[in-house]
């Protein structure tokens, strides 16, 4: 660890965005089930799905409101989890570096941004499950899900009065969780694509945590901010390709995410 955080530090001194790749481990202390992890599978009808074949428009098109009660399920959960040590050490790191920290997420939990992660330094490249906007695409807006959408426990239908609220405020039309899914693109609008990868070009340091490296921006992130010399750091109890990459530069930290972004903060403020 003590190594780690000495080549963050060195980092430092270059110039350079300092950026955070998060993933679905860092929310795992807060109780949120990863995307690949055992707890994810749900089933409909007679079978079991896994999240990577829900998470997709042609699920949502075949059954939409089997899809909705998903989301409306992960929704649940993560409005009752409250965020970590490891989002409230990136929060406290991005009013520390106002000028230079970037944090990129894949979770679409909003726990970054409870825990007081700045939005003008937050990207979330995967959406946000607590939004919906218009499945047809009338629009670019998102909304946020109506209060009165209640929580769903798992294997839950969406009842004919709340699929009534998750309609387009625009075109009336049936509305769709705000995320990114498997068989769509990033794009600037919507997901930060242009903007996160003008960061990663200029990147100092990029801390990777709890993330399996399975999504192709942050594939693009780590690879730009290589190229330009960044460091590289991975935090993951497991190891995985970003790991590999991070072993030959800043090195890696086998361990929950919520100490070791706690002590990479520490050393970087
Ligand atoms: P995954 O579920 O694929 O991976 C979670 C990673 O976190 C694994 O590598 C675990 O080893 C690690 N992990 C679990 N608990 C941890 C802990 N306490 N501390 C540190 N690491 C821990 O989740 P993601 O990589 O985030 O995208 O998945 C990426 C994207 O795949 C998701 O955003 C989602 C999915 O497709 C979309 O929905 C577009």
């Amino acid at each position: 660890m003590e190594a780690v955080l000495a080549a963050c530090r060195a980092a430092l001194v270059r110039p350079g965005p300092v950026i955070a790749l998060t993933g679905a481990g860092v929310s795992a202390e807060s109780g949120i089930p990863t995307f690949r992890g055992k707890e994810g599978y749900w089933t409909i009808g007679a079978r079991d799905y896994h999240p990577q074949e829900l998470a997709t428009q042609a699920a949502f098109r075949a059954m939409p409101w089997e899809v909705w009660a998903w989301y409306l399920y992960r929704r649940s959960v993560c409005r009752r989890a409250q965020p970590n040590a490891g989002h409230h050490a990136l929060a406290r790191l991005a009013l520390e570096l106002p000028d230079r920290f970037a944090l990129v997420t894949q979770n679409v939990d909003g726990l970054h941004r409870r825990a007081g992660s700045p939005d003008a330094q937050t990207f979330p490249i995967h959406g946000d499950i607590s939004l919906m906007r218009c499945a047809a695409d009338c629009v670019l807006d998102r909304w946020l899900i109506p209060d009165a959408v209640p929580d769903l426990a798992k294997g839950d239908a969406v009842a004919a009065p709340v699929q009534a609220l998750l309609v387009c405020p625009r075109c009336g039309g049936m509305a769709r969780p705000h995320v990114l899914w498997f068989d769509e693109s990033y794009d600037e609008p919507r997901f930060h694509l242009d903007t996160v990868r003008r960061l990663a070009r200029g990147a100092a340091l990029v801390v990777i945590a709890g993330t399996s490296a399975q999504t192709t921006l942050p594939w693009h992130v780590v690879q730009l901010a290589a190229s330009a010399g960044a460091t590289l750091v991975d935090v993951n109890l497991e190891d995985n390709p970003f790991g590999d990459l991070a072993a030959g530069s800043g090195g890696v930290i086998r361990g929950p995410a919520a100490d070791a972004l706690t002590a990479i903060a520490a050393a970087l403020i």
